[in-house]
């Protein structure tokens, strides 16, 4: 499958989402940005009678989106792979028009899962486990979405085997190709991780950090008992410094999907 993977759809993707004025959490255009994800996510879906897409409500009007390919043999274990919906700059914070285009923060993690859901349904793959893919809402404003399903999932008892999330894929900041970051997250699924890489993606190489805080969804699964780990476009400090600004734009990683398509590799291999 992963010949099949298509930078150009990634792209596109991000270019979808970061033209939204602004994906914030709080306001109707975030709200719209999250449906439209779904409807994108249901498009892809179509004809699958084992696939659903729902929306997760919050307290606040964004919600997160979550789109279930049902497991043939063990549909009780979960695996999620993750990113989050949301945008913030000061501008979107103060305005429902500020621009907030959020293009590697997190269009990038987003248009990266979604290629590898976009490959895995249009073969027709049909996982042992139970793969669920989810745009959190809320992640700028304090892990919001995530800290609530993951919270929720574990009320209710729910077997998540791993959670693997991408935020921030797009722009090459290190020479190194994948940075697992090492904090918040389980060693053991890190090793997985990185075993996948060696074994499917032998020409990237990867390397190990951390960002010293819970600074991704990933540490809401973590906080919950889940194994989760963080595959991360660059080492700590040598990533894209137009995040959270109305410059994260496409054009800071030259409108290419080059770097981002190496993780849809390793999320296609991871699940
Ligand atoms: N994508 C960032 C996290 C990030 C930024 C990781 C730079 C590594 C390097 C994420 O969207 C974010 O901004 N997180 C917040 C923390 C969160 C709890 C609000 C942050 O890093 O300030
Ligand atoms: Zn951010």
């Amino acid at each position: 499958l992963l010949p099949q993977l298509q930078e150009s759809e990634i792209t596109a993707t991000i270019g979808k989402l970061a033209s939204y004025a602004n994906r914030y959490y709080k306001n109707n255009v975030g709200a719209r940005a999250s449906n439209e994800l779904a409807d994108s996510w249901r498009a892809l879906a179509a004809g699958r009678s084992d696939v659903t897409v729902s929306q997760f409500a919050h307290s606040f009007v964004q919600k997160s989106v979550i789109l279930e390919i049902r497991g043939t043999v063990a549909p009780n274990e979960i695996v999620v792979i993750g990113g989050h919906l949301d945008s913030i700059t000061p501008q979107a914070m103060f305005s429902p028009t500020g621009k907030a285009p959020g293009a590697d923060d997190d269009a990038s993690g987003i248009a990266t899962l979604q290629e590898v859901m976009r490959v895995l349904l249009q073969t027709g793959y049909q996982p042992e486990r139970t793969i669920q893919f989810i745009g959190y809402a809320g992640e700028e404003a304090g892990l919001l979405g995530s800290k609530a399903i993951a919270k929720a999932y574990a009320t209710q008892g729910r077997n998540v085997v791993g959670a693997l999330q991408l935020d921030m894929t797009a722009y090459q900041g290190s020479s190194s190709d994948i940075t697992l970051i090492s904090d918040y997250t389980s060693t053991a699924q890190d090793d997985f991780v990185a075993a996948l890489a060696a074994g499917y993606l032998p020409e990237l190489s990867v390397v190990r950090d951390v960002c010293g805080y819970a600074c991704s969804d990933h540490a809401s699964w973590t906080a919950n008992g889940y194994r989760a780990s963080f595959p991360f476009e660059a080492a700590f400090g040598e990533d894209n410094p137009h995040i959270h600004t109305t410059k994260d734009k496409l054009v800071k990683f030259d409108n290419s999907a080059a770097h981002a398509i190496k993780f849809a590799r390793l999320a296609l291999a991871y699940a």
